[in-house]
Order: C-alpha cells, then structure tokens, then sequence
C-alpha cells in the first residue's frame, strides 16, 4: 500500500514538473508566445463561427400538411418558394408534390429553382433545368425514353414527397378530393379483405 502512495505521488510530481518545463519553455521564447497567440485565436474564431451557424440558420419548423386538391397551371405558379410560408410544389407527370422539404433544391436560389411552381415532367426528362414553358405541357412529344425517366422520377417523387393532388389540363375539372387521409383509395380498399381472408384460412 505504502509503495503504491509513494509511486503515485511520485508520477504526478513528475508530470507537474513536465508541465511546468513545458511552460517555461513556452514562456521563455517570443516565438512560442506567438504561436500560443495564434492557435487561441484560431479556436476562438472556430467556436465564434459554428455559434454563428446555429443563430443564422434555426431549424425550419415543417408547414402543415396541404389540404388535397388539384392545380392548374397557373395555381401552381404561386407555389415557388417566394410566398410567406415558402411553400414549394413541383409537379411531375400529373402530379403535384409537396417538396418544401426538398427547398434547398427546388427554392429560390436552388439549383432547381426553375421546377419550383412548375411541372418539372419535361426538364427531368431531358436533363434540362430551365425546360419548363409557361402553359400547360401534355409532353405527347416527349420520346419512349424520355416518358420513361419521368415515370422513374414520379416513382422518386412518390417515395420521398406528400402528393398533393393532380395537374389539371386547360379545361379539366377538379377532383373533389374527401377529407379524408386516404391517399390510394382504389388500393387500401382491396387490401384488408385480402389479409383478412388469409389470416382466415391460417
Ligand atoms: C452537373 C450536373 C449535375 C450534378 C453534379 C448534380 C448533382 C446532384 C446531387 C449531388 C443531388 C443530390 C443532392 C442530395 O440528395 O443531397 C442531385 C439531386 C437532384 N438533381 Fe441533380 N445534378 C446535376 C444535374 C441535374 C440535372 C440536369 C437535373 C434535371 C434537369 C437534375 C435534377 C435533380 C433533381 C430533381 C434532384 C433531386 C432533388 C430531390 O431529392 O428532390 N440534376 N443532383
């Protein structure tokens, strides 16, 4: 016991006495000093900037969920990020999606910016931001390929996005969406009978 005390007090004399060199050595050379000054200033300036990242940007607190409905064009146009509540919707083959998630992307200032209030159908399909036109695009033109990327981009756009309703052609009247949270009726409704016929027969 008496030996273990003894070599204890012993290490931390000698690493007092490192630190006190360490110091000293510090102290004792301008250049040191200098050195000494420049990280404390580097950490400081570090620290400085991160708590000025957390003031500037403050989490975004997420929009109440959009009412379902349809959109023309036109009504669609609003919905580019630039409203008050900075709502985004993008539409993508005859359906518009919430995307206000996404605003780093389709918001302004984004590097898609351009798909923001817009149908998007055409420019994902040809890799062109700027591709949207001003009327209503019902894409006839657009090639086997090319229907087929906007149909791979729906499918993303389903998985990651609320879908808010559909894209009306001039002329089409709106859904008269119930409400209820029932995004696929036609699907949902199939699907319980069947579980409940299976759980039946195990
Ligand atoms: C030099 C060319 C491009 C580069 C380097 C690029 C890079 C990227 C990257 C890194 C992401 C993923 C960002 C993330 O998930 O954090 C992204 C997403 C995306 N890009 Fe691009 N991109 C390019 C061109 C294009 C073009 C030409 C289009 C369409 C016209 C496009 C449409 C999109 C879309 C729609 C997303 C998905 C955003 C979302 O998740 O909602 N990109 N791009």
């Amino acid at each position: 016991m008496a030996e273990s005390a003894e070599s204890s007090e012993s290490t931390s004399t000698v690493s007092a006495g490192i630190l006190t060199n360490i110091f000293l050595q510090i102290v004792q050379s301008p250049l040191n000093i200098a050195l000494v000054g420049v990280i404390l200033f580097l950490v400081y300036n570090i620290f400085k900037s991160r708590n000025k990242d957390v003031q500037v940007r403050p989490a975004e607190p997420e929009l109440p969920k959009l009412k379902k409905k349809d959109f023309t064009v036109e009504e669609l146009k609003k919905y580019d990020g630039t409203q008050a509540d900075g709502r985004v919707l993008v539409a993508v083959n005859g359906g518009v999606y919430d995307v206000t998630r996404g605003k780093r992307f389709y918001g302004p200032g984004g590097p898609y910016a351009a798909f923001g209030g817009k149908d998007a159908s055409r420019g994902l399909a040809t890799f062109n931001v700027t591709a949207a036109g001003e009327g209503y695009d019902d894409l006839s033109d657009l090639t086997t390929m090319e229907m087929d990327s906007v149909k791979e981009w729906e499918s993303q756009f389903k998985e990651k996005y609320d879908f808010v309703g559909r894209l009306l052609k001039p002329g089409e009247q709106p859904t008269n969406y119930s409400d209820e949270e029932d995004e696929q009726p036609s699907v949902t409704a199939e699907q319980p009978s069947v579980t409940a016929e299976k759980k039946k027969d195990d």
